[in-house]
């Protein structure tokens, strides 16, 4: 069944592997992607792949958003600003690109017929403890704690999402990411998996946040990918649910940092840093972030097929690949 879908985000981490599987089964996909994030890099195995359109600009242009809209049957919205240090840093372009490019989104979807898959996050989940279930009540922060903004952008997707697929019948289908790691992934953003092996593989002290005592739970991109395409094929029975897209295996941190240590036969030492030092005064964190995966499972028979080891290895080979050890202007911790 090939079909003409749209990715936006598509030159980002995940974006980027799901270009690849899609094309590799036959659709043509439109690529939407403004950069910030992002590399054209990332699309180098496919940039001359005769059924791609790599468009560079901002699903912030209506007008041209509207054009491609109506070209395709499916969008995978995945263009968001993502990662906790650029929404530290930079909180008006999160919340407008989260919150207006949605709902631009949403309106050329709409006004197309176009079924969607919108991406969320686990950090919606706030400092909600716990296996975490699509049900879970929020526990959000403080207006003043800027981190929470970001969560609170992705709750905004998901009401307009759902209430859109209510009120006038659109197919939408909600992925609630937890940790997706993996090749691409890129450690100046602040995620935690890249920036390890990038400080193990220089040699530099990988550097913890806080006590390392917080535990979370990664998952492959191939693994979240294979999900994302499973819910969009089988949208007609996906459409109005959220799903948690997810590991439900926890480590913490600090094991993390030492599972890197030894899989890279790094000599670096794992050093804690405080939060303050490394996200300012007020920064607020979760102990734990584990997800229930039972309904992603229970609607496509889905289970992590790569593990920690695994994934240290290939983050590794990509950053050796590209020269990308210690990644310049990390922060510690
Ligand atoms: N990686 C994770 O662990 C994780 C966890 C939770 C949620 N998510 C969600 O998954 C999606 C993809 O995240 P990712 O990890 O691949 O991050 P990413 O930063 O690699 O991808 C985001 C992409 O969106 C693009 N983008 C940003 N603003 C844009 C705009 N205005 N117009 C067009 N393109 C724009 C960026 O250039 C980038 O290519 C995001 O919606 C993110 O919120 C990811």
């Amino acid at each position: 069944m090939s079909r003409t879908v749209l990715v936006t985000g598509g030159a980002g981490f995940i974006g980027s592997h799901l270009v690849e599987r899609l094309l590799e089964r036959g659709d043509e996909v439109y690529v939407v992607d403004d950069l910030s994030t992002g590399r054209l890099e990332n699309l180098k195995a496919v940039r001359s792949h005769p059924s791609l359109r790599l468009i560079v600009d901002s699903i912030m242009n209506w007008p041209m958003m509207h054009d491609v809209v109506g070209k395709v049957d499916a969008v995978y919205h995945l263009a968001a600003a993502v990662g906790v240090k650029k929404i530290m840093e930079e909180p008006v372009a999160t919340i407008t690109t989260n919150v207006r490019g949605t709902e631009i989104v949403l309106d050329c979807c709409h006004r197309h017929g176009a079924a969607l898959f919108l991406a969320s996050t686990s950090e919606i989940y706030g400092k909600a403890g716990g296996r975490l279930h699509e049900e879970h009540d929020r526990i959000m922060g403080s207006t003043s704690r800027r981190r929470w903004a970001y969560a609170c952008t992705k709750v905004l997707d998901e009401f307009l999402g759902l209430a859109y697929h209510e009120e006038h019948g659109l197919p939408v289908t909600i992925g609630r990411f937890f940790n997706t790691v993996g090749p691409r992934q890129r450690g100046r953003w602040g995620m935690v998996v890249p920036r390890f092996v990038g400080q193990a593989l220089a040699g530099e002290p990988i550097t913890v946040y806080g006590t390392g005592e917080q535990s979370r739970s990664f998952l492959h991109v191939d693994d979240a990918v294979r999900a994302v395409m499973g819910l969009v094929d089988g949208i007609e029975d996906s459409a109005g649910e959220v799903f948690n897209i997810g590991c439900e295996a926890e480590i913490t941190i600090r094991a993390l940092a030492e599972q890197v240590k030894a899989r890279t036969g790094s000599p670096s030492q794992v050093e804690l840093v405080p939060y303050e030092k490394a996200y300012g005064e007020g920064f607020e964190d979760m102990e734990r972030r584990q997800p229930d995966a039972a309904k992603l499972r229970a609607f496509l028979d889905w289970h992590p097929t790569k593990g920690l080891d695994e994934i240290i290895d290939e983050v590794a080979a990509h950053l050796q690949g590209e020269g990308e050890a210690a990644p310049a202007g990390a922060l510690p911790g």
